[in-house]
């Protein structure tokens, strides 16, 4: 069983963030997503539009999502990796290079974002 991790906030769910699921778990067999919580993305400097508990609601209805577990710090990638006995690290390639000190424990895949669309581009056009 391959065993897929990334990592986001996922405000104002859109279809970058669904197809970027999708794209993560067709590369495995199970996909655990850590979900910045609300004072981590404090720390980010990012405000999310909709709570922790909205957004995990949301995920929970994704089909390619098996786990959603707090994303709380930067540091805690290592230990979440061991934890859940990853074999692949997706994200973003809007990160691309950030976590291959990562690579000692498992894969680590950038995989292109969609074009034309993110969370600010939502909450900007809801602010208008
Ligand atoms: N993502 C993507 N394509 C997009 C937007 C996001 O593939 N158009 C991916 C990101 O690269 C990340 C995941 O979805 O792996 C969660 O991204 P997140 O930062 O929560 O969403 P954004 O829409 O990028 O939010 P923001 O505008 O706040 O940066």
């Amino acid at each position: 069983m391959t065993r897929i991790i990334t990592y986001g906030t996922f405000d104002t769910f859109h279809w970058g963030h669904m197809s970027m699921l999708q794209r993560a778990r067709e590369m495995g067999d199970w996909l655990a997503v850590g979900l910045s919580t609300d004072e981590f993305n404090k720390i980010k400097g990012k405000h999310s539009h909709f709570s922790y508990e909205r957004r995990m609601e949301i995920l929970r209805g994704v089909k390619y999502v098996d786990l959603i577990f707090p994303e709380t710090s930067w540091e805690q990638k290592r230990a979440d990796i061991i934890k859940y006995n990853i074999d692949i690290f997706v994200i973003g390639d809007d990160w691309r290079g950030k976590f291959d000190d990562l690579s000692d424990l498992c894969r680590i895949i950038y995989l292109p974002r969609s074009a034309d669309i993110s969370s600010t581009l939502i909450k900007n056009s809801l602010q208008k």
